[in-house]
């Protein structure tokens, strides 16, 4: 079956970037003119993603704004002959792909909020993409999941080595031998371990692709750590009834999900935005001077 559906979650709390978040969702954060969420909806067409669905919840009314039109604005673009404008504020309600939404009512996990898109799902593979993770390499990376289930017709989630230290901050795998130079087995999928207890340094890095019987663990998943209903228990109890690989991504991960990616995320992208790099790479190198 064609995988055609993706989720994306994002209904956190983004208490990470309070009091910017007091108001407003973080996965409107621009980086440099382009809100987060908008990068990763453009990932999911570009891998041939038909049907999304948002899970937000409350204060995400600016997600929902941001990809619906707002004839004010086009016809005041108009108007005023913004034709570039006009056409880049139109291009994001036209994106040719559907975005539906749903909200998750409490703050109850990734497992939770995954959850709610069952009746969406229907019963087919689908991608989920985390909005903390922005991934750039040739083929983007769901399309690289995608490709791998055409061959396997498996679940497959994406992992990254990162530096021992930080993989307490992940859902982290025990790999258990290759089946192709990308694509682990795995022998367990652990979620956040402590630094000494980790089974690797292959960090699960937000873009997930699964089959439909995630939700019938889904459904009876005990709360895990932090007391929330875990995805990455629920993948983990369904890698012992069928197969679920592991795929390591070999691009580039932009952390936007914390201050300092974030950070470094918008230096990056200005350094290659038409508008910003000249006068950035500019500014940048004179600062080095000054530091
Ligand atoms: C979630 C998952 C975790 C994964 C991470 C990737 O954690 O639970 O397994 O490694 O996303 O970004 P969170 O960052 O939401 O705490």
């Amino acid at each position: 079956m064609k995988v055609r559906k993706a989720i994306i979650p994002a209904a956190g709390l983004g208490t990470r970037f309070l009091p910017a978040t007091k108001a407003m969702p973080k996965e409107m954060l621009p980086i440099v003119d382009k809100p987060v969420i908008q990068f990763i909806v453009e990932e999911a067409k570009a891998s041939g993603i038909e049907d999304i669905l948002i899970v937000t919840g409350k204060n995400k009314r600016a997600i929902e704004n941001h990809f619906d039109s707002n004839p004010e604005l086009e016809q005041d673009l108009e108007k005023t002959g913004k034709s570039g404008l006009l056409k880049l504020t139109q291009e994001i309600t036209d994106l040719g792909v559907n975005v539906y939404y749903t909200r998750q009512p409490y703050p109850a996990g990734l497992g939770d909020a995954v959850y709610r898109a069952r009746s969406f799902v229907a019963g087919e593979p689908f991608v989920i993409m985390l909005g903390d993770d922005l991934m750039k390499d040739k083929v983007p990376l769901t399309k690289q999941l995608i490709n791998d289930y055409d061959k396997t017709h498996a679940s497959t989630i994406a992992v990254m080595k990162v530096p021992h230290k930080e993989v307490s901050k992940f859902g982290v795998i025990a790999p258990d031998g290759k089946i192709a130079p990308d694509l682990y087995n795995v022998k367990n999928f652990v979620e956040k371990p402590a630094v000494d207890k980790a089974p690797s340094d292959l960090a699960i890095i937000g873009r997930y692709l699964l089959t439909p019987e995630i939700f019938d663990i889904l459904e009876h998943q005990k709360p895990g750590r932090g007391g929330e209903i875990q995805l990455t228990d629920a993948i983990d109890t369904m890698n012992k009834t069928q197969r679920v690989f592991a795929h390591v991504f070999k691009g580039e991960r932009f952390d936007v999900g914390n201050k300092e990616g974030y950070l470094e995320t918008s230096i990056q992208y200005g350094l290659i935005h038409p508008e910003t790099r000249d006068a950035l790479r500019k500014y940048i190198k004179e600062l080095g001077k000054k530091l």
